[in-house]
């Protein structure tokens, strides 16, 4: 699939309303490869976003989340939301578990014959690959590391997405860990094309041209950019997410449990830096208690509680319309 691409460069899929079909579309259009991010969405939105990007696409993604296993430490979450309550009052959600309705999404894949899949958080079994497999839909499991890479391939995946510390919001691990001594996306690609001969597609920091130009030499196969497209103007971004981007008031990012009891990559503002040292590893839990706070935030256009999801590399954004970032990125690559 990846080499019906005119040019090997994908919109990562980014749940939240963060990529929506218009930004899919604009980059499918372009030559490269949109997707849709399934995530927190419900089976009835994903049904009618698939419909949508059918008409006019042959080539587009479905990004969809595998249901956690690991366990939560309660003592650790009911410690934490008592921390949550005393500072913002009554406006926490339930902890619940959800398996973001896996099966309903997995139907519509499966139903729709969506020519791209890609998991995260997980990786799929023999059975579930090899059937979506033989629909004809290509398969991508999302990895962090070598070990994840080779689960991947074992499994059966027709590619890799390796995801890069760098990267902006969740981690795809496999597990609900800690990340010690990460390596650069670079060096991490040159240790997993050791051990991996499925082609791989790379995430995690990338910008510009020049980088993807570079992971490609290395041997990259493509490169998934998305905190490049945020500011986009079909990106779902809201005005207080793309000026905290934009403004410089944020210096930096950090990976952080506080939003979601889960490793992502944001903006580091007073809730990251309050929160950050003693939220517990509680995912799916602690994403629907702090709904309400994020909800709150977001009307309040209240960017130090927002979560503000952003790779390391987010100074360097261009708030362009897609296509024409896409081009800029393509003539830098020296693709054309
Ligand atoms: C706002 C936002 C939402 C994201 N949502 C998802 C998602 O739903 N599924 C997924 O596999 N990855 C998601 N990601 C991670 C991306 O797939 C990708 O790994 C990351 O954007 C790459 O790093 P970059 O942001 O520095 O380009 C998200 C990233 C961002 C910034």
């Amino acid at each position: 699939m990846l080499n019906k691409l005119r040019y090997p460069i994908i919109q990562a899929p980014m749940a939240g309303g963060i990529s929506p079909v218009s930004l899919a579309k604009a980059i499918s259009s372009s030559g490269g490869l949109g997707f849709l991010a399934a995530g927190y969405k419900t089976v009835e939105a994903l049904e009618h976003e698939i419909l949508e990007m059918q008409q006019g696409n042959d080539l587009f993604g479905v990004n969809l989340f595998v249901p956690q296993t690991d366990a939560v430490n309660e003592k650790e979450l009911h410690a934490f939301m008592t921390v949550l309550q005393q500072d913002v009052g009554r406006e926490l959600g339930k902890p619940m578990y959800s398996d973001d309705e896996w099966e309903g999404k997995l139907a519509l894949v499966k139903k729709y014959k969506v020519p791209v899949a890609s998991f995260t958080f997980g990786c799929p079994d023999k059975v579930l690959i090899e059937q979506l497999q033989v629909i004809g839909t290509y398969v991508i499991v999302t990895v962090t590391t070598v070990q994840e890479a080779k689960l991947a391939v074992s499994q059966g995946a027709n590619a890799i997405c390796l995801q890069g510390y760098e990267a902006g919001g969740h981690q795809a691990s496999f597990e609900n860990i800690d990340i010690e001594n990460p390596l650069p996306l670079v060096a991490l690609l040159r240790k997993v094309k050791e051990v991996v001969h499925i082609p791989i597609i790379v995430a995690g920091g990338i910008m510009n041209g020049e980088q993807i130009k570079q992971l490609l030499a290395e041997g990259a196969d493509a490169v998934q950019l998305g905190t490049a497209f945020i500011c986009c103007d079909e990106s779902g971004a809201n005005e207080v997410y793309r000026q905290a981007l934009q403004s410089g008031e944020f210096a930096s990012t950090k990976l952080t449990r506080a939003f979601t009891g889960r490793l992502a990559r944001g903006l580091e503002n007073a809730f990251v830096k309050n929160y950050s040292p003693v939220a517990p590893k509680a995912y799916p839990a602690l994403h629907y208690v702090t709904q309400p706070i994020r909800k709150k935030a977001i009307a309040e256009k209240n960017a130090q509680v927002m979560s503000l999801w952003a790779g390391i590399g987010y100074q360097q954004i261009r708030p362009l319309p897609a296509k024409e970032l896409f081009q800029l990125l393509v003539e830098e690559a020296g693709l054309e």
